[in-house]
């Protein structure tokens, strides 16, 4: 075996912050880092689940965690949350942006302060993250970055414009800021799910008729968040090395479907 192709998904073995870690998707791509040994840090609204879920990996899989509470939309928070971080496991190397809410209101519905949520949630915290980090993943090789978009960047899903738009928005950015990032060497990606079986998925699923997403699916099932950590952990390893600027869509056969 060439030195080219031997497995690399621990690599780098920098530590990693994952936005919306404590829950879902976002727990699922740091017990994926934490299993080939990166060390993680939970960053999550939910500080008590955050604390827990940071527990827990480090539990199971021997890594070193840490656990923030943090409101994302409040950027006065950022600076000393990354200071604690630094401090507990060493300058950053990786980031997963996958804290999410969603809108249900339609256009009809939507207000100042919705608008502002489903964007500083998602779409401005992607900036604000890759400038305030930039720092720690130049002056360590293979740093990367993967946002978590969503299908919904591309259907058109009237239940839920923000989120959308701030989806969409991500998609773009991250485009814009992998020609900036490879100056230094690093990586950044997006990942869109379709539709994973999470705490933000299921309301839908309990209340939608049995078999209602299933049945536009190539698959013909609802995906696992261990689905969408995986590849995450590719993306942030040096197996996906010539990697950058790309729209990973991790949703079962969606998009491309014409069932339904
Ligand atoms: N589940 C799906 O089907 C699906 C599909 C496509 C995209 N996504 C995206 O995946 C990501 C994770 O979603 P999930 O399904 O795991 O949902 P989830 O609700 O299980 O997890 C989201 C996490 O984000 C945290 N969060 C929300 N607002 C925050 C804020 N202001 N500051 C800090 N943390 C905050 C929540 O506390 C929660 O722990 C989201 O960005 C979502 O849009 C999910």
């Amino acid at each position: 075996m060439t030195h080219a192709l031997t497995p690399s998904l621990n690599l780098p073995n920098t530590p990693v912050l994952i936005t919306g870690g404590a829950s879902g998707i976002g727990y699922a791509c740091a017990q994926a880092l934490a299993a080939v040994g990166r060390p993680v840090a939970i960053w999550d609204i939910n500080g008590d689940r955050a604390a827990e879920a940071a527990k827990n990996i480090h539990a199971d899989f021997g890594v070193a965690t840490h656990a923030e509470a943090i409101d994302l939309r409040e950027l006065a928070g950022y600076s000393d949350s990354i200071d604690k971080t630094r401090k507990a496991l060493g300058p950053i190397g990786g980031l997963v942006h996958a804290a999410g809410i969603v809108d249900q209101a339609s256009v009809d519905g939507i207000t100042e302060e919705s608008w502002a949520a489903g964007i500083d949630t998602h779409l401005r915290p992607l900036a604000i993250l890759v400038r305030d980090l930039l720092p720690d993943f130049s002056a360590q090789p293979h740093s990367a970055v993967v946002a978590i978009t969503s299908i919904n960047a591309t259907l058109g899903n009237a239940v839920n414009p923000i989120y959308s738009a701030a989806k969409g928005g991500m998609l773009s950015l991250v485009r814009s800021m992998a020609d900036r990032l490879a100056h230094d060497g690093i990586r950044i990606n997006s990942v869109s799910p379709g539709q994973i079986l999470t705490p933000m998925m299921q309301p839908a699923v309990d209340h939608l008729p049995d078999g209602y997403f299933e049945k536009r699916i190539l698959l013909e099932r609802l995906g696992a968040p261990e689905e969408i950590g995986r590849v995450v952990r590719f993306l942030l390893s040096t197996e996906a090395s010539y990697l950058t600027a790309a729209e990973i869509v991790v949703d079962g056969g969606n998009i491309s479907s014409q069932r339904g």
